[in-house]
């Protein structure tokens, strides 16, 4: 059985295309143990609830300091020792120390074809809003190992979604969660579950 813990920080919409892929099956023999939001009240939080998933919220603003907060990170992720970490709309820098105990074993999803759009400032619709200003006639979305460098590691999967005349930021972001995010990270955890993606 793989465990997997979900970090989020706003809608959650990748969650869900998690959760449901589990209940469905196309993701086998994994259990979200948890949904950690990095941000109180999110709508992320609300969607584990419905799932029957434990949900927390580990903020940052409940923390004195940074370090305060990451040991409180580190100590929740421990409380549900997950194998796999998922970065699911997650706009937290996750610490070094993190990083380094499960080297290999967090994954995010990138709403650009990395390395096009990424990077720092380079997240939500802004990604969106560079790719029109670019004028690129195809984007999509990326899922890639999560190490020290943001959106740097080892690239897992990506899907190409084309760009529209007349497309705004908003509908284009909504064509790459639809046609790329909400495809290829299930995808990706389906294939670390039945051992075709080596992970650690
Ligand atoms: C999406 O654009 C996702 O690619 C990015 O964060 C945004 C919100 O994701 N990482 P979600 O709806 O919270 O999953």
């Amino acid at each position: 059985m793989l465990k997997v813990a979900v970090l989020v920080s706003g809608g959650g919409t990748n969650l869900e295309a998690i959760l449901k892929a589990v209940e469905g099956g196309e993701i086998p023999d994994t259990q979200i143990v948890g949904v950690i939001s990095n941000n109180e009240g999110v709508y992320a939080l609300e969607r584990a609830k419905n799932h029957g998933v434990p949900g927390f919220c580990v903020s940052p603003k409940d923390f004195d300091s940074r370090d305060d907060f990451n040991k409180a990170l580190v100590a929740k992720l421990d409380e549900l020792s997950p194998d796999l970490i998922v970065l699911a709309g997650c706009l937290l820098k996750i610490p070094d120390e993190i990083i380094h105990k499960y080297n290999r074993r967090i994954i995010n999803i990138h709403p650009a074809l990395i390395p096009a759009f990424s990077g720092k400032g380079f997240y939500g619709l802004k990604v969106h809003e560079e790719a029109l200003k670019r004028g690129v006639k195809i984007t999509g979305a990326t899922v890639h190992f999560v190490d020290e460098i943001l959106d740097n590691g080892e690239i897992i999967a990506q899907k190409a979604v084309e760009v529209r005349p007349g497309d705004t930021p908003e509908v284009l972001q909504k064509r790459v969660m639809e046609e790329a995010e909400w495809v290829i990270l299930p995808e990706v955890i389906g294939k670390i579950a039945k051992g075709d993606i080596k992970i650690g």
